[in-house]
């Protein structure tokens, strides 16, 4: 680390985009501090010894995008399967494709609408609401979609997501409920999609695949039992930080909310349980929002699979504690005013970038956090390197 032209805190997709354009375009050493006993941060996956399953620890995590500076960049590193993502959701014991489009539409309703005849029918039960402004997700809910879709496939999914009443919860967390009036039910829209051909951690590893890269795993910036800590390295080398923002600064200002998610493993003596990758629960009765049947993601690895036996993750959401893994940042009036404060904190902090989910409080894909990053890269990190 005395070496180090950079020292970046994070090896998830922020921090390994920096430290690759740090190498490849100013030739800086750099030292990458991670946590976790492994690089990829949320992104990470696992081969699952029994079934073949690629498992990605933290979530699923399917690449797509359209920004085409970003799809040039990830292919330097991994060439992407032909995978098309689409989702299924259970209700009331019927499975309907998502997101709501036509066919969901004419199952529920036992009908064989045209898109015509199905926007109307919509326009019509979304306006029962009509002249009120909605002041809850559930009001917001039925004057986006009309009660009888919002209730059969939003409402208990999105309570589950919350463990709250969505009565109880502001309009605002759904801004638009996306129905497609026609029978389109690839999940993306982007130019681009994919998986990793050879998984996710193959193509991380290729990033940051050169001598002048080094990774200390299983390392916490702030356990100043280690060198390579905030006290000791702040002030005297650039630093890229893509932790959470509120714990860099000990949470003086209090604790910015996240979401968190809890997996449930299930094995099956079967070649596959779902028939998908991923099965949504619209109901109350089942506990979890979602299931994830990883072999499915990668039906080209077809003969390197175990066909009689499968694995399935169960997937629990509630609010996060500062123990847990924060997901996704929950973003009310409150903690957007807390982030503007840390905003303030963060500008005053010498030589300390922060960057990525974690440091800027924000849900981003994993395009468009490579998109930042490259962007962090040359406006603000670049300068900072003498070289
Ligand atoms: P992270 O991946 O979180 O990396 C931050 C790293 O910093 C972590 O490895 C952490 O251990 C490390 N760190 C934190 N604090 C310290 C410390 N004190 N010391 C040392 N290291 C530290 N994106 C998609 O494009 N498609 C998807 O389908 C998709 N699905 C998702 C599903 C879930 C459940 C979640 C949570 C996210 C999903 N994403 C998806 C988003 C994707 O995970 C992010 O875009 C990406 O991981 C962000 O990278 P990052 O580097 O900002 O953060
Ligand atoms: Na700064």
């Amino acid at each position: 680390s005395e070496q180090a032209d950079l020292v970046i805190v994070g090896a998830g997709l922020f921090g390994l985009t920096i430290a690759q354009q740090a190498v490849e375009r100013t030739g800086a050493r750099v030292e990458i501090i991670e946590a976790r006993g492994n690089i990829g941060g949320n992104a990470y996956s696992y081969m699952d010894e029994q079934t073949g399953a690629e498992i990605h620890k933290y979530g699923a995590h399917l690449f797509h995008t359209s920004n085409p500076r970003v799809w040039k960049y990830v292919n330097r590193f991994t060439s992407f399967t032909n995978y098309v993502h689409h989702v299924y959701t259970t209700h009331n014991g019927e499975v309907f494709p998502m997101p709501i489009n036509l066919g969901t539409i004419n199952q529920f309703f036992h009908a064989s609408y045209t898109p015509e005849e199905a926007r109307r029918l919509v326009a019509e039960q979304a306006g029962e609401l009509a002249g009120s402004t909605p002041n809850n997700l559930n009001d917001q809910g039925i004057s986006l979609i009309g009660r009888p879709l919002y209730e059969a496939f939003i409402k208990n999914y999105t309570a589950k997501q919350w463990q709250t009443d969505p009565s109880t919860l502001p309009a605002s967390v759904i801004r638009r409920l996306p129905v497609r009036f026609n029978y389109n039910n690839r999940y993306f829209k982007d130019t681009w999609e994919g998986l990793p051909v050879d998984g996710y951690t193959a193509w991380f590893e290729r990033m940051i695949d050169d001598p002048r890269i080094h990774v200390s795993l299983s390392t916490d910036f702030f356990d100043t039992s280690q060198p390579l800590n905030r006290d000791a390295l702040v002030g005297k080398v650039p630093i890229v930080y893509t932790g959470p923002v509120d714990r860099y600064f000990d949470y003086k200002l209090g604790d910015l909310q996240w979401k968190t998610v809890e997996f449930k493993e299930k094995r099956y003596d079967e070649d596959d349980h779902l028939g998908c990758p991923v099965m949504n629960y619209a109901d109350e009765d089942v506990p979890f929002t979602r299931a994830i049947e990883f072999k499915n993601f990668n039906p080209e690895r077809h003969d390197r699979q175990n066909h009689e036996h499968t694995v399935v993750w169960e997937e629990y959401s509630r609010s996060a504690s500062r123990n847990d893994e924060p997901y996704y940042p929950v973003s009310t009036a409150a903690d957007k005013q807390l982030y503007a404060q840390y905003r303030e904190k963060v500008a005053a902090e010498p030589q300390v970038i922060f960057g990525g989910r974690l440091g800027t409080y924000a849900y981003y894909d994993m395009h468009q956090v490579i998109d930042k990053a490259l962007d962090s890269f040359e406006n603000e990190v670049q300068p900072l390197l003498k070289k």
